[in-house]
């Protein structure tokens, strides 16, 4: 399978959601060889979408020339679209939106009714793609942390979407933390084995990555310093 992986942390690889990717990558290869490549959007030039809609009504061809035109192409030659970044502000990090919305050359301005909503019709042709979120957030809680971020990606990706969110994910960070992490991040390989094997994680293993992997009151002292790791 041919996977481009949107890595959204502006720390690149020493991002602590890029090893749950990693692991979840490590998975799906274990099951077969895949073909991965990884773009630290961080370090591409992206300029931000202005709204003019040109390329709505022109063909995809937008007014910006930047990294967009290699990475457009190489979103429609790929299977799987992973992106993988922490939560900020409840949402994706900035760099990462501003990709988002540039892929607005993908539609037209025409919309159709799907389901109780409308979306724009498409001027290419990804009805064969699949897409991932990995992400990882400061926070010990899943709940009123994460919803935004999984909301915005089920209205942006309605088919083929599969998610993981695990909080706490600094610790994938401390080596301290590796007596939890480890056995967490083994878990994330069973499910990128699954799911390179057969398209879906079981909810049981899903349930079990994204819940935190301390009790959130130790995490939150460890944070504050209350008490030693
Ligand atoms: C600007 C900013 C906003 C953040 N917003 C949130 C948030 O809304 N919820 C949360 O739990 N963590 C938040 N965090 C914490 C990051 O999600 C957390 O540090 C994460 O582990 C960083 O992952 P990375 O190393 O992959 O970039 C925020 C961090 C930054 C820098």
């Amino acid at each position: 399978m041919k996977i481009l992986v949107l890595n959204g942390s502006p720390k690149r690889e020493k991002s602590d959601t890029m090893h749950i990717t990693r692991a979840f990558l490590e998975g799906m290869n274990e099951a077969s060889p895949q073909d991965v490549h990884i773009v630290n959007i961080i370090d591409k030039h992206i300029e931000f979408c202005t709204g003019c809609f040109s390329c709505k009504r022109n063909g995809g061809e937008c007014i910006h020339h930047d990294d967009m035109k290699v990475l457009l192409s190489e979103v429609l030659e790929s299977d799987l679209l992973l992106f993988s970044y922490p939560l900020y502000a409840y949402g994706m990090p900035a760099p990462l939106k501003a990709f988002i919305d540039r892929t607005m050359s993908l539609s037209s301005m025409a919309m159709k009714k799907q389901g109780d909503r409308y979306v724009h019709v498409g001027q290419a042709d990804f009805s064969h793609l699949r897409y991932m979120m990995i992400c990882g957030c400061g926070f010990p809680n899943s709940k009123q942390n994460f919803e935004p971020a999984i909301m915005q990606f089920k209205l942006m990706f309605p088919n083929n979407y599969n998610i993981i969110t695990v909080p706490e994910s600094p610790m994938f960070n401390a080596s301290e933390a590796a007596e939890v992490t480890a056995p967490r991040l083994e878990l994330v390989r069973q499910a990128g084995k699954q799911y390179a094997g057969k398209g879906k994680i079981d909810d049981s293993l899903l349930a079990e990555i994204c819940s935190p992997m301390i009790p959130e009151e130790v995490y939150a002292a460890i944070c504050n310093g209350e008490i030693m790791p």
